[in-house]
């Protein structure tokens, strides 16, 4: 079982990430920024009394050699065995270019939990608590924002919806104009903007189309804590993804994954703000150390915590 305290020491984790790659802010420099977060990640997460399997983490163990899908972190202390998705840096070209939304994320679930979603492309659709249950992949996109909007009880002139600015969108982004929404088009990194819309406050009250599936599993984890609810299907654009998923072991690769079946039973989320964003504030350095931002939940209690943090330098940075 997941100890509540373990919630803490994953916010340790995520402002790590994000104090490593937050120096590098544009740089232009988006593997460095990735490294850096990486690598302060894997440090923090080895210091944690637990097995974690990374089953979401930066690709194959032949392609990346830190957080690796497979790659077992913590110290290995105590009969806690958790699966762990993380991404260290959310956004590497917004980081890369100071531009807003770049976090650094992870969520853990009981082993075998989360869905073992292969580096491809998902279809998604992020809503928050109050539009749990209407949301419909298989429905075309103008449904779906009419259903959200009436669920929240908003017209849609009233309501954001976040899209990728993306050629394959074209079709998607006109058929939201075509409903009134207002519609936030970003350059990058759709998993802030998907928990945003969890959080009734936040301006963002959905994310709607095409991007990363491991990404798709973080946005589902935290959703599943806010009480929000999310839909994915894997969307293939190269020959030979859908057999590799089947070889993965997911046996019918055009399913549309309900928030439960992407992240299942007790999960905690955090993630700390790299840039400022919809869903928190980024790292701001001052003389002497650095303040971070962020946000630390758990399914099973649903309880929300922002965590402020005020960073010392005093004898150096430590990422
Ligand atoms: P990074 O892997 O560079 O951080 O990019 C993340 C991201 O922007 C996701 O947020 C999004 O789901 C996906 O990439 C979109 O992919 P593409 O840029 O290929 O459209």
């Amino acid at each position: 079982m997941m100890d509540r305290n373990l919630a803490l020491e994953l916010v340790r984790v995520t402002e790590a990430a994000a104090l490593g790659c937050a120096r590098l802010m544009g740089r232009g420099d988006k593997m460095g920024a990735d490294e850096a977060a990486t690598d302060a990640m894997r440090r923090t997460l080895n210091d944690i009394n637990f097995t974690g399997r990374v089953v979401i983490g930066e690709g194959e163990m032949d392609e990346a050699p830190m957080l690796y899908i497979g790659e077992i972190v913590g110290t290995g202390k105590g009969d806690l065995r958790v699966d762990i998705a993380v991404d260290p840096l959310e956004g590497t070209n917004l980081c890369a270019t100071g531009q807003p939304n770049a976090i650094a994320t992870i969520a853990v679930a009981n082993e075998g939990c989360f869905l073992h979603a292969p580096d491809m492309y998902m279809d998604k659709i992020a809503v928050g608590p109050r539009a749990k249950g209407v949301i419909d992949l298989a429905a075309p996109p103008r449904e779906n924002v009419l259903k959200v909007a009436k669920a929240l009880g908003m017209d849609p002139d009233e309501m954001t919806v976040v899209i990728l600015n993306r050629k394959r969108h074209e079709n998607l982004i006109n058929e939201v104009r075509a409903t009134g929404a207002r519609i936030k088009l970003i350059t990058d990194g759709d998993v802030a903007p998907a928990v945003a819309a969890g959080l009734e406050d936040s301006g963002v009250q959905m994310m709607i189309g095409i991007g990363g599936g491991p990404e798709g599993v973080l946005a589902a984890a935290a959703l599943k804590c806010l009480g929000g609810d999310f839909q994915g299907r894997l969307h293939f654009t190269e020959e030979g993804e859908e057999e590799r998923c089947k070889k993965m072991g997911i046996e019918d690769p055009h399913h549309i994954f309900t928030i439960d079946e992407l992240a299942a039973g007790d999960v905690m989320f955090a993630a700390s703000g790299v840039t400022d964003g919809d869903l928190l504030d980024g790292v701001r350095f001052y003389h002497g150390g650095a303040t971070t931002h962020s946000i630390v939940m758990r399914s099973k209690t649903r309880t929300v915590r922002y965590i402020s943090a005020d960073h010392s330098f005093d004898g150096g940075p430590k990422y």
